[in-house]
């Protein structure tokens, strides 16, 4: 319990040495899984190595096919898991590996909003204790200074102050959202994780969940980790966008440099499974070819050389580093060809 006063509609400071709210360094996280009783236990590489920061009031959104380690990142960022390997730091300091007391007070900086509207809230509790809840677990304050920051947040992400007595089931979709919104910003947190928070909803209401993300981040500083496999929604809330492929990095950047002329070959290839982007430009479209192998046993080299149009064989051996092209950080060891077209 913090003696803390939690102020929703505090605006977040940045890190006085103008450093990042978050920062992951070789972040790594394999699973142990059981193959069966004559078999040896195998080892899923679900994340390997992945590096990122995020400023306050920025977002960075996170794409890649189903499996690449988007969901599994995520409970290393809110701290629901630590990692096998690497540093997680939050407004500075390094959480993997960290005491229990430590982690719980820092938990509450990295809230989360999932993906479906309909299983993520208690089905049994009305909206204003819903909302109440992190300050009961994690304040001092009293039980009318919670109501009052419950109804205020309430305002804040537009739901009438007189649904406050309802049960989720009596929300719709877009609603519920908004209440899973308000729940993560109730303890005033640095950053956001957000895993797929639109994907359930009706295109028609997916826009007014996005803006209202937007204007949040505006009025908070709140920083976003947006994870998403819709680029469409991606272009349209990101600054950074970092795409993953088996468990790393492909390709990292600010959006429009990674929308605009993507330098991995795996990007481009997402890019063209998406009608709606970069339509304009047929010649850097990359048809994605074959199945995405497992990442129990991921390919050697380049994880992407198994599909990748522009192989070569040094891709068979030699793991590309994240390097510097073109303003952004790509891991491929022809992005220079990629991007002049001439590979
Ligand atoms: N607890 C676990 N034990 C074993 N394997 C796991 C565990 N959690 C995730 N995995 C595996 O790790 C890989 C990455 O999974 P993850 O859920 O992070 O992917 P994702 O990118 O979120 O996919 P999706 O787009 O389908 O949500 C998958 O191969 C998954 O099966
Ligand atoms: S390193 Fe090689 S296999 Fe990997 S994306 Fe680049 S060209 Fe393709
Ligand atoms: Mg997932």
């Amino acid at each position: 319990m913090t003696d803390a006063v939690v102020t929703p509609l505090q605006k977040i400071e940045a890190p006085a040495d103008g450093g990042p709210l978050l920062e992951a360094r070789g972040l790594t996280k394999h699973y142990k899984v059981q193959r069966g009783m004559f078999q040896e236990d195998a080892t899923v590489r679900a994340l390997d190595g992945v590096s990122f920061a995020l400023h306050a009031g920025r977002t960075l959104a996170v794409v890649g096919e189903s499996g690449c380690g988007k969901s599994t990142l995520a409970r290393q960022v809110t701290l629901i898991e630590q990692p096998t390997a690497g540093e997680f730091l939050l407004e500075g300091e390094n959480l993997a590996g960290a005491p229990a007391d430590k982690l719980k007070q820092a938990r509450t900086k990295v809230q989360i909003v999932f993906q479906d509207p309909y299983g993520s809230l208690n089905p049994r509790k009305k909206v204003l204790s819903i909302l109440e809840e992190p300050l009961v677990i994690n304040t001092k304050m009293s039980q009318e200074e919670r109501r009052d920051r419950a109804r205020e947040m309430m305002r804040v992400v537009g739901l009438r102050p007189e649904f406050a007595a309802r049960y989720p089931h009596m929300f719709s979709g877009g609603q519920r959202q908004r209440i899973a919104i308000a729940r993560a910003l109730m303890l005033n947190p640095r950053v956001v994780v957000a895993d797929e928070p639109v994907s359930a909803l009706d295109v028609s209401v997916q826009a007014q969940v996005l803006n209202l993300l937007m204007d949040l981040q505006e009025e908070f500083g709140v920083a976003y980790l947006f994870i998403s496999h819709d680029l469409s929604v991606v272009r349209h809330i990101a600054d950074d966008v970092m795409v993953m492929y088996l468990g790393m990095v492909a390709e990292h950047g600010p959006k429009d440099a990674i929308f605009d002329n993507p330098a991995h070959p795996y990007t481009r290839a997402l890019m063209a499974s998406t009608p709606k982007i970069n339509a304009s430009d047929r010649a850097k479209k990359v048809p994605l070819k074959g199945e995405l192998p497992s990442p129990l046993n991921p390919p050697s080299g380049c994880r992407f050389h198994t599909r990748c149009p522009y192989v070569i064989d040094r891709c068979r051996t030699e793991v590309p580093a994240v390097r510097d092209v073109a303003g952004r950080g790509v891991a491929c060891h022809r992005a220079e060809d990629v991007l002049a077209g001439t590979a």
